[in-house]
């Protein structure tokens, strides 16, 4: 594995993506930010990864787009010449209860949470097997695994997640390249800021941990899943939840 290693982490502007985007920096690497829409907050990342001896480069586009993803990764490719790290990070909710659901934040879910995914991974994989080393994370949530009222697009999207994670694996490990899901609980972040407080109570009642985790702990799992030490394991997802669920 090359020392100078280059990181790109989806969705690194704020939250979860922010925490393992700061986690993996070190002397020496690039960290490439991926944002949708907010610079600032993608410039406070950037100087968090700079804090801690990384390069960052800020990388501005949406996830679900085909064409604007494959642009981007040919730039990445063009100016560092490798990836050795991609964290599939990037998501959003939109809830609804299945008989209310629109059609529309279907898709929106869908294609950020796994055709985003798909994409990205699509872009980095030759160039991986190119270089004969990879390592590729895909965030996905306990919700996945175990169903949540109100979220059956998103659940869906993390179902498929698990699924293209081990298909991954299987395709990848002749090639030295590593495929894991890491599954987080609920974790303080924008996206469960945003829950009514009655459903946040709710929530907390079902964590034996007796609180919600922080980005930081779901990035240590990351962290610990691209390290050599972590060589055999692929196709594996890490559940990360304060003992939530225990598959
Ligand atoms: N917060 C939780 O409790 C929790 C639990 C389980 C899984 N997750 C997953 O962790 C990941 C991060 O969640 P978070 O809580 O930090 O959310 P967040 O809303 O705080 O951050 C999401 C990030 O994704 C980016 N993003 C959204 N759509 C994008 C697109 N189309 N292209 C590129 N970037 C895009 C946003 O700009 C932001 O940086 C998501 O995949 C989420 O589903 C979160």
């Amino acid at each position: 594995m090359t020392e100078k290693r280059v990181i790109v982490v989806t969705g690194a502007s704020r939250g979860i993506g922010r925490g393992i985007a700061v986690a993996l920096a070190e002397p020496g690497c690039t960290v490439v930010v991926n944002y949708s829409t907010s610079p600032d907050a993608a410039q406070e990342t950037a100087a968090a990864v700079e804090a801690k001896g990384g390069a960052p480069q800020l990388c501005r586009f949406d996830v679900s787009d085909p064409e604007a993803t494959k642009e981007a990764f040919k730039e990445i490719a063009k100016t560092h010449n490798r990836v050795d790290v991609l964290v599939n990070n990037a998501g959003v909710a939109r809830d609804n209860l299945l008989a209310l659901m629109k059609a529309g934040e279907w898709d929106t879910v869908l294609n950020t949470n796994l055709k985003g995914a798909f994409l990205c991974s699509q872009a980095v994989v030759k160039m991986m097997m190119r270089q004969k080393y990879g390592r590729i994370i895909n965030i996905t949530s306990v919700v996945g695994v175990i169903g949540n009222a109100g979220q059956c697009n998103y659940a869906a999207a993390k179902a498929g997640i698990i699924g293209l994670t081990r298909s991954m694996a299987r395709e990848l490990i002749s090639r030295n390249i590593t495929v894991n899901a890491v599954a987080p609980g609920f974790i303080e972040t924008d996206m469960t800021h945003k829950l009514p407080e009655k459903v946040k109570e709710e929530l907390l009642s079902q964590i034996p941990a007796g609180r919600y985790g922080t980005p930081e702990e779901v990035a240590a799992a990351v962290k610990f899943l691209v390290s050599d030490q972590a060589g055999y394991i692929t196709g594996q997802v890490i559940h990360v939840n304060g003992g939530m669920f225990m598959g």
